[in-house]
């Protein structure tokens, strides 16, 4: 029994594959170049290349379970179903879906390769997490750290922020687990936070005024394709900007308590224990 953690070299597939290697729980990791950290066994896929499917299973033939990642590819359905039809054809009985909170079964993006999880009826469980507290360190390192100042189109609305470390926990259990729960979750942390909030926490750990640049969505969609991710994916992350304005992740964070998972770590515990990262001199 092995495990497939697809994106192996991305920050939850990293974590979870601490979790499954601190267990002795066999894994392959995939990355483009085909190269990934020690100690793992990491092969070469491209989800834009499907020439690359069916390497994982070179190199071990007992994968019977694998965790998907869709980079940001807006269009993931003509890549996910070949490459879901050729797992199950090789053995694979369930998946673990990194999905995202704000979209259900059949909506866009990973919408739709849960939607098409659900139709195959193999054995999954779809994780759909609120926004990451380790964004900080990556998105908005550079904005901290030269511009003193986070961006965002979210106005007012709070978010449930939630760390790549409880997430993988989740997805470890959902791996690993004997049976599959064949259900989705919500993935959550403990507190919720505006990003003005925000703002005040980090002026107060790192001691120097940190300001909430508040971006129309139009601003904050052009600022996505200017990083190089592709008008159509910069326009859905956009519109989910303006849905947490709108009090989207509020609501689902208040959903009865079987359809979440609210993890342990804090974002202010993040900011704190990581302060180094944003100190510049
Ligand atoms: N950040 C958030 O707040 C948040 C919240 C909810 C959901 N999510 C979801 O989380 C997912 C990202 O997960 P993550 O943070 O674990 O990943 P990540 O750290 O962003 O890393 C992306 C991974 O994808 C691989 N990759 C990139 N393009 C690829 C391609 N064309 N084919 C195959 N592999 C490719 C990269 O590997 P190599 O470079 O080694 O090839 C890397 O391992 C997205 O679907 C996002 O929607 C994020």
């Amino acid at each position: 029994m092995t495990t497939l953690l697809l994106c192996g070299t991305g920050s939850t597939g990293q974590a979870i594959a601490k979790l499954l290697q601190a267990a002795n729980r066999p894994l392959v990791i995939t990355s483009r170049a085909g190269k990934g950290p020690e100690p793992y066994r990491t092969v070469a896929f491209e989800w834009e290349n499907p020439a690359t499917f069916a390497n994982p299973w070179e190199v071990d033939a007992n994968i019977d379970r694998v965790y998907i990642v869709s980079p940001t590819i807006y269009d993931m359905m003509p890549h996910a179903k070949p490459f879901i039809d050729l797992a199950i054809a090789k053995g694979v009985t369930r998946f673990v879906l990194l999905s995202e909170s704000e979209l259900a079964p059949g909506d866009l993006y990973t919408g739709k390769i849960h939607q098409y999880l659900l139709d195959v009826g193999v054995d999954h469980f779809v994780l759909r997490p609120t926004w990451f507290t380790q964004n900080f360190g990556r998105y908005f390192y550079h904005s901290i750290r030269e511009q003193n100042e986070i961006f965002s189109a979210t106005g007012n609305g709070r978010i449930p922020w939630v760390s790549v470390e409880d997430l993988a926990q989740l997805a470890f259990e959902a791996l690993t687990a004997e049976q599959c729960a064949n259900t989705d979750k919500l993935v959550f942390g403990p507190e919720l936070y505006t990003y003005d909030e925000i703002a005040e926490l980090f002026t107060e750990v790192l001691g120097r005024k940190i300001t909430h640049k508040k971006l129309s969505v139009a601003e904050f969609e052009q600022t996505f394709v200017t990083f190089g991710v592709s008008p159509e994916h910069s326009r859905l992350l956009a519109s989910m900007e303006e849905a947490v304005s709108n009090g989207i992740e509020e609501g689902l964070y208040n959903s009865p308590a079987e359809k979440k998972y609210i993890g342990k770590h804090k974002l202010s515990d993040y900011i704190r224990e990581n302060k180094a990262l944003w100190i510049t001199e």
